[in-house]
């Protein structure tokens, strides 16, 4: 049991609200991870279990992403059991309202996604994981989810962040579209990679996936 393993790459999807993207985006990413070669976990610790009932109805030759579901308090563990069967990508999808939970998430994360749709509310949400993630002392992402191709809102919102949070913020520059297909990808237990293959949905988490991979390091 001493063999050393390699670290995986922890990412942690997280938002104080619900309904802004996150087990849509841990899924595609955690997809998309896989489809890079990676053998990718996703790790669910919302209650709801969305991101497992999606594990449930996927096609049983598709290996990865495995999904797990875990309490909060249990993911050190279950991270250590995915580090010896050698997972190396791991996204961890958290529940909206609980501070404790996302807490845990955050300080065992790498970096933390928080995806957030252009409104207002979402906006003002985007602060409480914001200050989550400052005080993991962890770097994060903003992702822009669900935008109209057709409005400005999301320009708008992303000035709004900007000029609040200066420099140090990190704005994924690549924005998630509203698109039908992320509801039918997940209902068919699929990504949207895999449900329509060289649609745009699937170039848009590829370079999402590619944003928050390259900056790793940072
Ligand atoms: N880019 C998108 N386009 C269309 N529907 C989306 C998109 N992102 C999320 N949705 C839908 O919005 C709802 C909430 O998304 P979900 O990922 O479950 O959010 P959360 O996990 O933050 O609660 C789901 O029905 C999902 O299919
Ligand atoms: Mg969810």
């Amino acid at each position: 049991m001493s063999t050393l393993k390699k670290k995986s790459k922890i990412y942690s999807v997280m938002s104080q609200k619900g309904g802004v993207g996150k087990t849509t985006l841990a899924i595609n990413l955690a997809v998309q991870s896989t489809l890079q070669g990676n053998k990718a976990l996703i790790i669910d610790i919302d209650p709801q279990a969305s991101a497992t009932t999606w594990g449930d109805i996927r096609d049983s030759n598709a290996k990865y992403p495995l999904v797990i579901s875990s309490f909060a308090a249990r993911l050190s563990n279950v991270i250590q059991a995915a580090q010896q069967n050698n997972i190396n990508e791991i996204f961890i999808d958290t529940p909206p309202h609980s501070q404790r939970d996302a807490q845990i998430a955050a300080e065992i994360s790498d970096k933390i996604v928080i995806p957030c749709r252009p409104n207002l509310f979402d906006l003002h949400a985007i602060d409480n994981t914001i200050g989550l993630a400052q005080i993991a002392g962890k770097p994060f992402v903003i992702v822009f989810n669900a935008i109209h191709h057709t409005s400005s809102l999301s320009i708008e919102a992303k000035e709004a962040i900007s000029n609040k949070y200066k420099d140090n913020i990190d704005i994924c520059p690549y924005m998630i579209v509203q698109r039908l297909c992320y509801v039918h990808a997940i209902t068919s237990g699929q990504g949207v990679q895999e449900y329509e293959p060289k649609g745009k949905a699937m170039l848009e988490i590829g370079h999402v996936y590619k944003y928050i991979n390259k900056h790793e390091d940072k």
